[in-house]
């Protein structure tokens, strides 16, 4: 790891140091306690279930009952509809407009370069590219706000140290690679906002052997803060159905958008932590094979069987067949939404072109198309420019 690079890039670590699930799990007990001591009302929300990103000791109803569990995301939002995002601002070919200041014809090509060659050393770095684009977009919009360690506030619990995160993103080294080459080619010019975008859109096309074709605009603006506390935004494994749907249509994508970018879930690995409560609840012979997998909660495990690193609509299939890992997989059997995961699964080409529309639909949230005191052209994409 280069010096100034703060954070280990996650590539060959595949059992990492343990996020103490003793500690999550004797907090969590705490805070049930605290919750019982201090009587009812005591299902309130997140504060209780971290919205699915931490299986409770206790399962009790009372605490968490679903659908009240995203009070920030499900309950206040919902009550004002929140607009399709937009986009506005956002152009396809945006680096390659001559009469532009943001005129950067190489842009593309070389985050298109260092995409191929991380992927083709390690696929599961796609896998994580994609992601990335996903945790970034959907916490303060798709504006780099998750590769921050350094804020304008000056805090140091950025995005980075939320539960979805922590020892969990892969791919932060092909964005520096990317921007730094950039920044010699044209310097001040293209945001680390739209490298994430354009390298989620270089990973699914090399995953899925060119059949996603994601028509991606440039023109974000990268932000100058990140909280950790706000990745709360992002739905758990242990999410259930209302709270992954309350957690899309608070950023103005619809429930069909949800089931669509599930299907991200057909790459790339996930820890053992995250499904392990659940072997009883899957295909006897796929939960044999995954516990003989699974020697503690910090294994990493293929999260599909038949093609691991294939980006198709593969995943559809292990979801009708009880062969997904996370609750929040597993749950898209029920009745609001198995007639999407039923027609991903069966009809050829279908999931591709809807994972292509949702992916734009992704990168359009809550973008900044300007520079002001929130946003500018980051000239390092892990720390707000001075
Ligand atoms: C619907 C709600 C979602 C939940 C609850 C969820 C949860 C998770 C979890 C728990 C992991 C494993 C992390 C780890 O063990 O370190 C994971 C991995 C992953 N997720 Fe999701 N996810 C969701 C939606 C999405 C979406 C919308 C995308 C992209 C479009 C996505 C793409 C991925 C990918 C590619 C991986 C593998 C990453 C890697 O191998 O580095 N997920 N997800
Ligand atoms: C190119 O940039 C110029 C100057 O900013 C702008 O007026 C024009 O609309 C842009 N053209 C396209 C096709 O975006
Ligand atoms: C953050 O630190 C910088 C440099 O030390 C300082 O100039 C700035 O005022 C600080 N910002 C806040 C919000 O404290
Ligand atoms: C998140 O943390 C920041 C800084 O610590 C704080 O200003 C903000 O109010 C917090 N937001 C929520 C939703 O708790």
């Amino acid at each position: 790891m280069p010096p100034g690079q703060p954070y280990p890039t996650g590539a060959n670590n595949t059992r990492r140091t343990r996020p103490s699930k003793k500690m999550a799990t004797k907090l969590a007990a705490l805070i049930v306690l605290v919750a019982f001591l201090a009587g009812p009302p005591a299902c309130e929300g997140d504060i209780i279930c971290f919205n699915g990103w931490l299986k409770l000791p206790i399962q009790d109803p009372r605490l968490c009952p679903q659908g009240s569990m995203s009070r920030m995301n499900g309950r206040t939002r919902a009550l004002v509809p929140v607009p399709r995002p937009s986009g506005l601002g956002l152009g396809l070919g945006y680096y390659n407009n001559r009469s532009s200041r943001s005129y950067c014809p190489r842009a593309e090509g070389i985050v298109r370069d260092a995409v191929s060659k991380a992927v083709a050393a390690q696929p599961g770095i796609g896998a994580g590219l994609i992601r990335l684009f996903f945790h970034d977009c959907f916490v303060r919009g798709c504006d780099a706000s998750v590769l921050l360690t350094t804020t304008n506030s000056n805090n140091s619990d950025t995005e980075r140290e939320g539960n979805p995160n922590k020892n969990s993103l892969r791919g932060l080294e092909v964005i520096d690679a990317a921007k730094a080459k950039i920044e010699a080619a044209c310097p001040g010019r293209v945001s680390c906002a739209d490298i994430v975008a354009f390298a989620a859109r270089d990973a699914s096309s090399i995953l899925s052997n060119r059949r996603i074709n994601i028509r991606m605009p440039g023109g974000r603006y990268d932000g100058r803060e990140s909280f950790s506390n706000e990745t709360d935004q992002l739905p758990g494994p242990f999410s259930g159905a209302t709270v992954l749907l309350s957690n899309f249509k608070a950023k103005g994508l619809t429930s069909d958008e949800m089931v669509t970018l599930s299907g991200a879930h057909t790459i790339g690995r996930a820890r053992c932590a995250f499904f392990s409560s659940r072997f009883s609840e899957m295909d006897p012979t796929f939960a044999a094979k995954l516990k003989a997998q699974c020697n503690d909660d910090d294994t990493n495990v293929d999260q599909e069987h038949v093609t691991p690193e294939v980006l198709d609509k593969r995943y559809y299939q292990d979801v009708i067949d009880g062969k997904a890992l996370f609750t929040s997989d597993a749950v898209l059997n029920s009745a609001e939404t198995i007639k999407q995961v039923t027609e991903n699964a069966k009809k050829a080409g279908a999931w591709e072109r809807k994972f292509e529309r949702a992916m734009e639909n992704l990168g359009k949230i809550g973008v900044k198309t300007k520079a002001d005191k929130d946003a500018e052209i980051r000239k390092v994409c892990w720390k707000v420019n001075n």
